[in-house]
C-alpha cells in the first residue's frame, strides 16, 4: 500500500575481433591504469557506502578495459522502448548488444537489422524464462538496460503469464549481471503502474518515489488488467532485493504511457490507447477510462523522453533508487477536449459519461529533473508527432 502517498496539491588492453568467451587480454598499462583510477575513484567518494564504490571501480575498470567506446546491453530489442533505446546509445556511439526471443523472425527483428548501419550492434537470442540465457549478452557490458518484460493484458491466467515470469526474468537478468563483474550500473524499466495504484478516496494526490502500487488490493479484488501492475510491481521489488543482496547498482525508471513515433514495424498497442480519443476505436477508449479509473490519471510521455531519461540515469553517476519519468498528467476527458480543440479535422468524442475531469492524482518526476533531466517534448509535441505517425501507418485519416 503506497503509504508515503502526500496529500497536497581503451582498446590498449583489448585484442580486436575477439569473441565471446575468449580469454581477456589486459596489458600492464591497463592495469596501471585500473590501479590509478581506483585510487582516484576511492578517494571521490569517500560519501559513498563501500558497496557503491565497489561496483562503480568494477564499472569503471571495464571501460579502461574496453578503450573508450562503452557497451551496454538492452534486453528486449523488439519492443517500443527497447528499440528507440538501441537507437539512441547506437547514436551516443554506444556498441550496443541487444536480446530477442527468435532472431529469426525477420518482421521482428528487421528494424534491429537497420539499425546496424548506425554503430556496432549484435543480436542475442535470449528468453527472460530461461535461466543463463543472458549470459552472453551481457558479458562485457558496463551497462545493461532491462527493459522487455512479459505483457499480456487478455490474459486468463495472469499469474503464470506475467508474474511470474516478469519476476523470474528480472532475477534471471539480474543473476547475469552478477556473474559478469563488468556491469557498473543496471536500469530496469519498471512501470507507473508500480506506484499509482491504491484504493484511497479523494483527489489531490502527488504520487512520487516512495509510493509502490497496492498489490494487496489489485489481488483481492482483480480489477481488469491487474496482471499488469502486479507483475511490474513484485518484479521491480525482487529486482531490489537482488541488487541489495548481491551489491548491483540499480537504477529504475518508471515511465508513464507512451507515445510518439515507434521504430517497430507495428504500431504499440501502447500508442494505440493513447490515440484512442482521436482514432475512436471503442475497445481502446474504454480501456483508456479505465485506466484512469484503476491509475487515478492519464499521464503521457514521450518514449524518446523515457529513453533519453535511462541513458541519463546510467551515465549519472549520483543516480541512485527510483525515478519517475512522465510529462504530463491529465484525464480522459481533459485530454478529448485538448484533442478536439488541437485536431479539428477529427471528430473525437467530449461527452465521455461519469468520468472525473480531474484526475484523482498526479505522479511527480520532480525527483527526476532535480537530478538535472529536461523533457524535450510537450503533450503538444507527442500528439502532433503521434498522429502523423498514425496518417503514415493508415490509421488516421490524411
Ligand atoms: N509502452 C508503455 O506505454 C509503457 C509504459 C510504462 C512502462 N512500460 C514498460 O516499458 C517496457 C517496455 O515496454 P514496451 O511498450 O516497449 O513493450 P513491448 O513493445 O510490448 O515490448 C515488450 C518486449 O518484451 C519482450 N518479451 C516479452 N516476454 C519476453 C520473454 N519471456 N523473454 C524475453 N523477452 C520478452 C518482447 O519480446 P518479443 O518480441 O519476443 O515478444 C518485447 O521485446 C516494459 O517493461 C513496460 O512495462 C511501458
Amino acid at each position: 500500500m503506497g503509504a508515503g502517498f502526500r496529500l497536497a496539491f581503451g582498446g590498449r588492453g583489448r585484442e580486436k575481433g575477439r569473441e565471446q568467451g575468449e580469454v581477456r587480454v589486459v596489458s600492464s598499462y591497463t592495469q596501471h591504469a585500473i590501479a590509478h583510477y581506483w585510487l582516484a575513484l576511492t578517494v571521490r567518494s569517500v560519501k559513498l557506502s563501500w558497496g557503491r564504490v565497489l561496483r562503480r571501480g568494477l564499472g569503471m575498470a571495464s571501460e579502461i578495459a574496453n578503450g573508450d567506446k562503452k557497451k551496454a546491453c538492452v534486453v528486449g530489442g523488439t519492443g517500443f522502448v527497447a528499440s528507440q533505446l538501441v537507437k539512441l546509445l547506437l547514436q551516443k556511439g554506444y556498441s550496443v548488444n541487444t536480446t530477442v526471443r527468435d532472431p529469426d523472425n525477420t518482421k521482428r527483428v528487421s528494424h534491429l537489422a537497420q539499425m546496424q548501419n548506425l554503430g556496432e550492434l549484435k543480436i542475442f537470442k535470449a528468453d527472460l524464462t530461461e535461466e543463463g540465457s543472458f549470459n552472453a549478452a551481457v558479458a562485457g557490458c558496463q551497462f545493461v538496460f532491462l527493459v522487455a518484460t512479459p505483457v499480456n493484458f487478455a490474459s486468463q491466467d495472469p499469474e503464470n503469464d506475467m508474474i511470474k515470469p516478469a519476476i523470474q526474468g528480472v532475477l534471471n537478468v539480474l543473476k547475469a549481471c552478477s556473474k559478469a563483474k563488468t556491469i557498473k550500473r543496471v536500469i530496469l524499466t519498471s512501470s507507473a503502474a508500480a506506484v499509482s495504484i491504491n484504493n484511497l478516496p479523494g483527489s489531490g494526490l502527488v504520487v512520487d518515489e516512495k509510493d509502490w502500487t497496492d498489490v494487496e488490493f489489485l489481488t483481492s479484488e482483480k480489477p481488469p488488467t491487474w496482471g499488469y501492475p502486479v507483475s511490474k510491481t513484485l518484479a521491480e521489488k525482487a529486482a531490489w532485493k537482488f541488487a541489495e543482496e548481491n551489491n548491483l547498482d540499480l537504477v529504475a525508471v518508471i515511465p508513464s504511457l507512451m507515445a510518439g513515433r515507434s521504430l517497430t514495424l507495428e504500431v504499440p498497442s501502447s500508442v494505440c490507447l493513447g490515440m484512442s480519443p482521436l482514432t475512436g476505436n471503442e475497445f481502446l477508449l474504454n480501456g483508456l477510462k479505465g485506466m484512469q479509473m484503476l491509475s487515478g490519471s492519464i499521464s503521457i510521455t514521450h518514449v524518446e523522453d523515457v529513453c533519453r531519461a535511462h541513458i541519463f540515469l546510467a551515465e549519472k553517476e549520483s543516480a541512485s533508487g527510483r525515478y519517475i519519468c512522465c510529462a504530463t498528467n491529465t484525464s480522459v476527458p481533459n485530454l478529448a477536449k485538448f484533442l478536439s480543440e488541437r485536431y479539428l479535422q477529427y471528430q473525437v468524442k467530449t461527452e465521455l459519461g461519469e468520468l472525473p475531469s480531474k484526475a484523482k492524482l498526479i505522479i511527480s518526476s520532480e525527483k527526476l529533473v532535480n537530478q538535472g533531466f529536461s523533457f524535450k517534448y510537450s503533450m503538444e509535441d507527442i500528439y502532433d508527432e503521434s498522429v502523423e505517425y498514425l496518417k503514415e501507418k493508415g490509421l488516421l485519416s490524411p
